[in-house]
């Protein structure tokens, strides 16, 4: 049976939070987001119910926890929260299952990203420097002067899709299938980008096919330092069945892509609106990586990550029963 596409109501971005009762608050509505009317909603939150339950909503009932230190508490409890089924508010599809190791549990989840994970350890990272700025240079060598552009599409789109080319080993001139792929996955139906659950399948079924071709290659040559000659040889992935490979896949791709595109885009918007922390930057390069780490706070690339109670618990004085969705919204604490 496929999971049923959550509706939600549009409408819901006109309604004061504070003309509700705490109980009927559900701050799970894409069009929220959408339209940035989820900050008040966030706020009413943390002030009145942290930890906080949803009864009904379209994706299911579910708890939000809007402050920074239970958020904490939650993703740092293994033996209470869970990662599995999915670390996404909505449910994994019963017939198009995409097992991936971020929802997968100790210790087939350790074992699975300790086989990728040397591709963007230190090292490996240090040895891409040089590539990393060559191509920054170019491409923002490359833009032009005295005239509009989109930056999000010449400059975040492109660079990070060069790098993910280069960590998946994949061919270069097709990169942009990369991008393609990832922003499908994470698309919700009839918000844009496609219209149906079986139109999003039909990508990810392209996708695997021709990630199939490239773990094939990998897989009679010797092993090197890609995801995917990584995967082909590892003795915990190597055996993986067709949807797993695939899941993985979505996983690295959509966890290289979103996050690090947005990054880009909105550490250009927050310097520009504020001219006095660029002045501060320009003078002392020494704070980029603070303030790498501010855009991401600032800007939020994951709004949330859902985690599944294995036991009965207390959170912020709430109980939480065995088997409660719980849901960290980063976009808040
Ligand atoms: C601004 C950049 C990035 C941010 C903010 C970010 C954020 C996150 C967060 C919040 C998680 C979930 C942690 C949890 O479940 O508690 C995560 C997991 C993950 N991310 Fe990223 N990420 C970024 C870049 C990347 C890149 C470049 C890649 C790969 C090319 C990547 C691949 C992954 C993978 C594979 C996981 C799963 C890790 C695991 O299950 O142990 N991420 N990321």
């Amino acid at each position: 049976m496929n999971a049923p596409i959550p509706e939600h109501d549009p409408a819901q971005v006109d309604v004061d939070p504070y003309s509700l009762p705490l109980e009927a608050i559900d701050v799970a509505n894409p069009h929220l987001f959408a339209a940035d009317r989820h900050w008040a909603w966030f706020q009413r939150l943390r002030d009145e119910a942290p930890v906080h339950y949803c009864a009904d909503s379209a994706f299911g009932p579910y708890w939000s926890v809007t402050r920074y230190d239970d958020i904490m508490q939650v993703d740092t409890s293994h033996e209470i929260y869970s990662s599995e089924p999915a670390i996404t508010i909505r449910d994994a599809e019963d017939d198009f299952p995409l097992p991936m190791f971020i929802a997968m549990d100790r210790p087939r989840h350790d074992e699975q990203r300790g086989t990728v994970s040397p591709a963007v350890g230190v090292k490996a990272l240090a040895g891409f420097e040089p590539i990393i700025r060559e191509r920054t240079i170019d491409v923002l060598e490359s833009l032009p002067v005295d005239e509009t552009f989109n930056w999000v599409e010449r400059v975040s789109i492109e660079l990070t899709t060069r790098m993910l080319a280069t960590l998946f080993d994949f061919p270069f001139e097709e990169r942009r299938k990369l991008t393609h792929w990832s922003d499908v996955a994470v698309a919700t139906p009839g918000m844009g980008l496609i219209d149906s659950e079986e139109e999003r399948r039909a990508h990810m079924l392209d996708c695997l096919v021709y990630f199939q071709g490239l773990w094939e290659e990998r897989a009679a040559a010797a092993e090197k330092n890609d995801f995917i000659s990584m995967l082909a040889h590892g003795e915990s992935t190597r055996d993986m069945p067709a949807e797993e490979y695939l899941g993985n896949l979505l996983l690295l791709i959509v966890g290289g892509n979103d996050t690090t595109r947005s990054t880009m885009s909105a550490s250009v918007l927050c310097l520009h609106d504020n001219p006095g922390e660029f002045a501060r930057l320009t003078a002392n390069p020494s704070l980029i990586p603070s303030m790498v780490s501010e855009t991401i706070r600032w800007q939020t690339p994951l709004a949330h990550m859902r985690r599944r109670a294995k036991v009965d618990t207390e959170l912020g004085g709430q109980t939480i029963r065995a088997g409660d969705k719980v849901v960290m919204w980063y976009v808040s604490g």
